[in-house]
């Protein structure tokens, strides 16, 4: 089960090869892949590019695997030429020979100086992305699952962030399991368009890159896949990104889209009052029919095999959260608050059907919390020991991206007004970073509890709102390069690279 080793002595320069700078090389399972003759083909008659030299190439965007099944995983690399940055300022057009720059991503950044951008980001990203590197440093986990908002908009970005090397190093120790969130499309996305782009020819004419809502995800999908060693788990439907992993009888994993998948309207600012109107409709879906009906039975299969723990990796947070702020109670719509018939028929299944052992894994709030999974004014559930939840939710912060923002303070002061909803037990929005979920037989939370065990983390965390005892600001941190907890400070917790 355990995926080892580096990838790097798995891959060489084919001749074949040589042709695919501009596409990708995405090796994948024989009996499910796009086959590798046709992708170079694909690239060859799209930019009309003659071959480069071995000389020039390299694997300047490293090594990635992903997807592991119990016999195969995907491997990913991308055969560039070596990583240099044009020196000149001039607007970049036409095609742009052993340089990074991918014209047509290139010219989706317009309105930035070309110049000045690139650098930036080049020189920020080896700090910001040390999170990746202390994964690797660590070396206490398997496999590396990503909910998303792994590329910002379009994906023009990705070829710089995968010479990062904290990033490089990630992908090239742990075989990854991905699922992207609304920012590798648009933001707050749903089947006909997101907040930025309605789908309508005015839209199309007048708003952002000038592409339909069709388009748009159909670009943004395609990066996504060039990028990301994900398996086409259905060659019929090419916005599908949810599947599920077989673990042995340990665990399934099943991963869900939250986001992009035939997803009903949501929040898009301007209708916030016709949202709040129907959140509650039966027919509003936030995963479509064909999805949701699919997670159903893949809950009750993996019960019905016998499997301890069903783990659900998704984007959004499941369990409600109600915000209190000046004796106000705000709700973000653009999550399962805003679906909330389609929220209650997951619970309702697992209640039904007796089953246990979940454990959810979530993302985009860039914040970690930590909750019972609790069916709040449906099944009688007791705060103060857990009883009468069907599991238990993690849901993590970012890597980069801000969460609650301001001083640590301030983010407690803010994590303090999510304190109503009482299955949520932690939440903190300050420190970036990850988490490592150890999975055992007998062990996540007990098994069979179906909720976090008392005194939450044996009573005491580092930061945040607490409900279960104590905040204690240690500032101790885990110095991967000496392996003992220090007191590192945030302007330091980076690998240094030489230049
Ligand atoms: C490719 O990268 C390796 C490792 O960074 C380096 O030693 C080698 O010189 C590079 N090759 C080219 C052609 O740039
Ligand atoms: C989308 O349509 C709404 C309603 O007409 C409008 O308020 C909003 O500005 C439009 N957004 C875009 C990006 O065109
Ligand atoms: C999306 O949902 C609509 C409405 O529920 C349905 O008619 C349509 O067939 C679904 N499309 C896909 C691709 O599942
Ligand atoms: C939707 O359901 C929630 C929770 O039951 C409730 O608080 C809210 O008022 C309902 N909204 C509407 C528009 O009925
Ligand atoms: C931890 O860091 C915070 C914020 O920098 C600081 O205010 C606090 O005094 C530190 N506490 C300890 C025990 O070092």
């Amino acid at each position: 089960m355990v995926f080892t080793g580096y990838l790097i002595p798995l891959l060489t320069l084919s001749t074949q090869a040589l042709a695919s700078y501009t596409g990708n090389l995405n090796y994948r399972h024989a009996r499910l892949g796009i086959d590798l003759e046709k992708v170079t083909a694909r690239s060859l008659s799209k930019r009309d590019e003659a071959p480069y030299t071995p000389s020039q190439l390299n694997f300047t965007h490293g090594v990635a695997s992903g997807d592991p099944y119990a016999d195969s995983v995907i491997l990913w690399t991308r055969v560039a030429p070596r990583m240099q940055s044009d020196e000149s300022d001039v607007t970049v057009s036409g095609d742009v020979p052993l340089y990074n720059h991918e014209t047509e991503r290139f010219v989706e950044a317009k309105g930035l100086d070309p110049f000045t951008t690139y650098y930036y980001q080049f020189n920020a990203l080896n700090e910001y992305f040390n999170v990746y590197g202390n994964v690797v440093r660590k070396d206490n986990v398997d496999y590396v699952v990503h909910l998303g908002d792994y590329i910002y908009e379009y994906g023009f970005d990705a070829a710089e962030y995968r010479t990062d090397f904290d990033l490089a190093a990630s992908h090239q120790h742990f075989a990854r399991i991905p699922v992207w969130d609304d920012h590798e499309i648009a933001n707050n996305g749903y089947r006909d368009g997101s907040s930025g782009l309605n789908n309508t020819e005015y839209s199309f004419l007048n708003v952002g890159p000038q592409v339909s809502v069709d388009q748009r995800k159909m670009n943004a999908v395609r990066a996504y896949f060039e990028w990301m060693p994900i398996r086409q788990v259905d060659m019929d439907d090419g916005l599908r990104i949810w599947r599920s992993f077989q673990m042995g009888n340990l665990m399934d994993l099943i991963m869900l889209d939250t986001r992009n998948y035939n997803r009903s309207i949501t929040s898009l600012e301007w209708n916030d009052d016709y949202i709040e109107r129907i959140q509650n409709d039966t027919g509003r879906s936030l995963m479509g029919a064909r999805q949701e009906n699919w997670l159903y039975r893949q809950l009750s299969d993996s019960v019905n095999r016998g499997t301890t723990w069903r783990v659900i990796g998704s984007q959004l947070r499941f369990p409600r959260l109600e915000q209190e702020v000046d004796g106000e109670v705000i709700v973000n719509l653009d999550s399962w608050d805003g679906y909330r018939a389609n929220y209650n028929r997951t619970p309702k299944h697992m209640y039904d059907n007796n089953i246990g052992n979940n454990i959810m894994l979530a993302g985009y709030t860039h914040t970690n919390w930590v909750s019972d999974l609790a069916w709040i004014g449906e099944k009688s559930y007791d705060s103060a020991i857990g009883e009468g939840a069907v599991g238990v939710e993690f849901a993590g912060t970012a890597v980069s991206s801000e969460g609650f923002g301001g001083t640590i303070s301030s983010a407690e002061a803010e994590a303090g007004t999510y304190k109503k909803n009482e299955e949520m037990r932690w939440t903190e929005g300050y420190y970036r970073g990850y988490y490592e979920l150890h999975v055992k037989q007998d062990e996540v939370f007990r098994a069979g509890e179906n909720h976090l065990a008392r005194p939450v983390a044996g009573g005491e965390v580092e930061a945040g709102y607490f409900r279960d005892g104590q905040v204690k600001h240690s500032n101790l941190t885990l110095n991967t390069e000496t392996g003992k907890w220090e007191t590192i400070g945030l302007g330091k917790m980076f690998l240094k690279v030489e230049a």
